[in-house]
């Protein structure tokens, strides 16, 4: 968030300012799943009546995406913190316009719902991010494959199922890639298509099987669900129904790590174990306890070794846990690998990591850490979601204060960020700084400004 300071002429900029030299202890709740939340909200199209979601994370994303559905006839009635009614019976066309799609990239997955219903959609073409180019080629064509016609004219995507009946049909959809986005937006779009649908190299992410979990509790007839081949009997309408989002596994990675990066002893929960295997076998491979108690997971850490880690569709080691894994390799013993093979652009934290005082090299997206016995608190800014979230991390490690700006991306991703490493003990505080740009960095001045702060 961007505020204005009193004089208008200087900027200021949240950002958070961290003790290092921090230990973690206790335990805290997950939130529930913003990638879930996100599609959930947009599988809501697909019924005029109402949906009830509950453990929706009170984050930036979702607040976006309910101000879409709402620009688009849906009523969205947030019962309580993290419960959400959402009715769209009286929903109607209208663009989905370039600022929308380019703050929320998952506002696109109301493509297939919006074609289901309503029998066409225009939804602005959703351009790159900071961590890659975010092609969309296969969600079109498996669009084209079941039926619609997709024209890209003037920077939109205008969808239209040509045929009388106003119905897709099912087909045999067979990914050029295991992509998140398009295994989703095409099970939405199939869901309620005349006949089977067939969606063969499919993603297998938790949150598909909680998107398909929902859609049968509808009444959609999905099957094997969480597997590379997923099928899908076209149904006539839907229902609505009551849904609880699960636990969102990346945060519960993020404090995981940042508990083993601290050598702490910390317990997470909800969650669901089986959503983090992957990254609990490296986990332990570098050094932590890790025990597992119904649907909370518990850390103790007293060593770290370096490990090498490659990220993978799931059950791979996910994309989104690669930065935090890498700020946890900075103090350990020996040489890591960090391999990223999922986005061409997002190593952004390496550069800043390594003005902490670690040691990575990074070629075509594989960053070799040798651990170091320091790093050094330092101003910083992050640049997406998860590399801030590396930082904040590295900036607990470090032997003195950090100031990290780039909060804007934490509040798309982390609910109650601050508030839960407090509980944990950790020692930040969120305040407002001059941009980054316009400050001349001095270490002594800047040490004893953030101390003085945590006095306040
Ligand atoms: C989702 C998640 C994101 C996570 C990612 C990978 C949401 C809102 N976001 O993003 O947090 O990091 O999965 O787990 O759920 N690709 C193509 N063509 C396409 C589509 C994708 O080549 O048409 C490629 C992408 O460039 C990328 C890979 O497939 O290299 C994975 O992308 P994808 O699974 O689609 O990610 P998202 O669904 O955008």
């Amino acid at each position: 968030m961007i505020c204005e300071s009193e004089n208008k002429l200087n900027p200021k900029f949240e950002s958070l300012k961290i003790k290092g030299r921090c230990s973690l202890q206790g335990r805290i709740k997950i939130s529930g799943a913003k990638n879930s939340a996100l599609v959930l909200l947009a599988a809501s199209l697909l019924t005029k009546d109402t949906v009830y979601l509950t453990n929706v994370p009170d984050l930036s994303d979702i607040r976006k995406m309910k101000n879409i559905l709402k620009s688009i006839g849906v009523k969205i009635k947030d019962n309580d913190k993290e419960k959400v009614l959402i009715n769209s019976e009286n929903l109607h066309f209208g663009n989905i316009a370039h600022n929308s799609v380019n703050e929320l990239r998952a506002s696109f997955f109301c493509i297939g719902p919006l074609l289901s219903m309503l029998g066409k959609a225009s939804l602005a073409l959703p351009g790159g991010c900071n961590i890659g180019k975010r092609p969309i080629e296969e969600h079109l064509k498996g669009l084209k494959q079941l039926g619609a016609t997709i024209e890209e004219k003037d920077g939109f995507v205008n969808a239209r199922i040509n045929s009388n009946k106003r119905r897709l049909k099912g087909t045999h959809i067979k990914l050029g890639c295991p992509s998140v986005g398009a295994t989703e937006t095409l099970i939405m779009a199939a869901v309620l298509a005349e006949g089977q649908t067939i969606i063969s190299n499919a993603a297998r992410e938790p949150e598909i099987q909680d998107l398909c979990e929902m859609l049968n509790k509808m009444g959609a007839k999905i099957t094997r669900a969480g597997t590379s081949k997923v099928y899908i009997e076209g149904v006539n309408y839907l229902n609505g129904c009551s849904h609880e989002v699960i636990p969102d596994r990346i945060e519960a990675g993020t404090f995981l790590i940042a508990a083993a990066a601290t050598l702490s002893c910390i317990t997470v929960s909800p969650v669901i174990p089986s959503h983090l295997k992957s990254l609990l076998q490296k986990l332990k491979e570098s050094g932590s306890d890790i025990s597992i108690r119904d649907d909370a997971i518990s850390i103790k850490t007293k060593t770290i070794k370096g490990v090498n880690i490659e990220t993978a569709p799931f059950p791979g080691f996910p994309t989104d846990l690669q930065a935090p894994f890498t700020a946890l390799m900075l103090k350990a013993t020996g040489k890591s690998i960090i391999k990223e093979t999922i986005f061409e652009n997002r190593m952004n934290h390496i550069e800043l990591l390594n003005k902490m005082g670690a040691s990575i090299k990074l070629e075509n997206n594989i960053a070799t850490v040798s651990g170091v016995k320091k790093l050094y608190g330092r101003h910083l800014k992050g640049s997406d979601l998860r590399s801030t979230a590396a930082i904040v991390i590295a900036a607990l490690m470090a032997d003195n204060p950090s100031l990290v700006e780039g909060l804007e991306h934490l509040d798309r991703g982390y609910e109650d960020f601050e508030f839960k490493f407090k509980k944990l003990g950790a020692n930040l505080k969120r305040g407002l700084t001059e941009n980054i740009s316009d400050i001349s960095y001095n270490q002594d001045f800047f040490i004893n400004d953030v101390q003085n702060s945590y006095a306040a």
